[in-house]
């Protein structure tokens, strides 16, 4: 009833037989297993064999069990069993929409891996180079790509370390009418002023002691293309001066010549740097930020916009090489999303290339992903006996409830004796 009236299109069924030919006739995206049915009432044995059977026909289906009062044995060998999550009676409605909910959602992005896997591999055949924009926030940027791309205009694309500044660029460059014409990447961040100078305008032979031929400088290898100025924070503030007087004039001059070259290059800037921060503290010209800025365009973090993982993922499993063969597990699926990407994309990619080297078996699982723990340190079921287990439930229910034992125990499904009796027996308390 509470699943129905949540928008959920709910089968119910009241034996272990009956559960089977459900999931025999028709595919679901999640099941909600009591342990207990008729044989006995309480040992959740026939709970636990309809698990295993469950696997058996359906691998990939999320099994949520629910366990009597006060029995974590029984949760944990459900979760041995296969099952993904479990919740305790008497649950608490709105924990359980949540849990179905967030192993619904994961069911889907294992099945657009899944799916998308194909078409990945298709699209690399055609060399296409594939930009992932599933999530609204990468949508609304798609957009305006596609809107401003045509133009000339200056466009600064800033975003974290790795989120795409430079795949931006080239899809804005491909989308333009000069497409066809060259598309030069500059990092100006990397180099010294004076490098950078014969590096964007070109020296002629005799200019300084190494110069011993003339130089073609990226501003005149773009002519009629596109210029990409990667890492524009980071650039000198004498180069960023003599930049925007190019950019103002269209002229420049390859050093150590008096004679002025005009050229016609748009121009592309990206930076990770706050660029009002950096403005304000003296570190970039602000006429130069307003010149490149006449549009910005935000990469939002990957952590924003995880509906782009699974997609980002499968074309990353197709891409490392030579038919994709394994499949992410549902753990290691989980794991990509659960996780806070502080590297963006090009994390993912290698965490993806990675796994792809470390996995054994047939499945990456979440092992073979190496992602760091998530911050709040919370141990893996798997991994814990059953007292470790008992107590880490324990603590963190007295840690949420702010030490206050009734409500702890009341979160936990105990008696108040009985949360004492097993504080004192695991030692918390005395
Ligand atoms: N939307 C996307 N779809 C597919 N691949 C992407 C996407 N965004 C980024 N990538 C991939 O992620 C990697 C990093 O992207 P890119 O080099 O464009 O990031 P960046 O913002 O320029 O990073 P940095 O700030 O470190 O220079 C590249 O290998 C790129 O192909
Ligand atoms: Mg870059």
């Amino acid at each position: 009833m509470l699943a129905r009236a949540d928008g959920f299109d709910v089968r119910t069924a009241s034996s272990p037989a009956a559960v089977l030919a459900l999931c025999e006739a028709e595919a679901f995206d999640v099941c909600l297993l009591d342990l207990n049915y008729a044989r006995d009432t309480t040992s959740g044995r026939e709970g636990i064999d309809l698990l295993t059977r469950l696997r058996e026909l359906d691998p990939a289906l999320p099994v949520v069990v629910m366990t009597a009062w006060g029995t974590i044995e029984g949760a944990i060998e459900a979760v041995r069993a296969g099952a993904r999550d479990y919740l305790q009676k008497p649950w608490d409605n709105v924990r359980l929409l949540a849990t179905l909910r967030g192993q619904l959602e994961l069911r889907r992005a294992l099945r657009t891996v899944n799916r998308l896997d194909a078409e990945a591999a298709r699209q690399r055949r055609a060399e296409l180079p594939a930009i992932v924009a599933r999530s609204r926030a990468m949508q609304q940027v798609m957009a305006l790509v596609e809107r401003i791309a045509p133009s000339s205009a200056s466009v600064l694309i800033t975003g974290e370390h790795g989120s795409g500044k430079e795949v931006i660029a080239r899809a804005l460059h491909a989308a333009s009418a000069r497409r066809d014409r060259a598309f030069v990447a500059v990092n100006a961040g990397g180099l010294s002023d004076g490098v950078l100078d014969s590096e964007l305008f070109g020296h002629v032979k005799g200019a300084f002691t190494d110069a011993r031929a003339d130089r073609t400088g990226c501003f005149e290898l773009a002519d009629g293309g596109t210029l990409f100025l990667d890492e524009i924070a980071n650039m000198p503030l004498g180069q960023q001066a003599r930049l925007l007087r190019v950019l103002q004039t269209g002229e420049f001059h390859p050093v150590g010549s008096s004679r002025a070259r005009t050229v016609d290059v748009r121009v592309l800037a990206a930076t990770n740097a706050d660029v009002a921060r950096e403005a304000a503290a003296g570190r970039l010209r602000e006429d130069l930020v307003y010149r490149l800025n006449t549009v910005e365009l935000r990469l939002p973090a990957l952590r924003d916009r995880r509906d782009d993982i699974a997609e980002l993922a499968a074309t990353f499993l197709a891409r490392a090489g030579g038919g994709t063969g394994r499949a992410l597990s549902p753990s290691a699926m989980e794991a990509l999303l659960a996780h806070p990407w502080p590297g963006n994309v090009r994390e993912l990619e290698h965490v993806i290339e990675r796994a792809r080297l470390l996995a054994s078996g047939a499945e990456i699982t979440a092992d073979d992903l190496m992602l760091r723990p998530r911050g709040d340190g919370a141990p893996r079921l798997e991994d814990m006996t059953l007292e470790q287990v008992e107590r880490y439930l324990i603590e963190r229910a007295l840690a949420a409830h702010g030490g206050n034992v009734s409500e702890a125990a009341r979160a936990l499904g105990l008696s108040r004796s009985a949360l004492y009796r097993r504080l004192t027996s695991l030692g918390i308390r005395s």
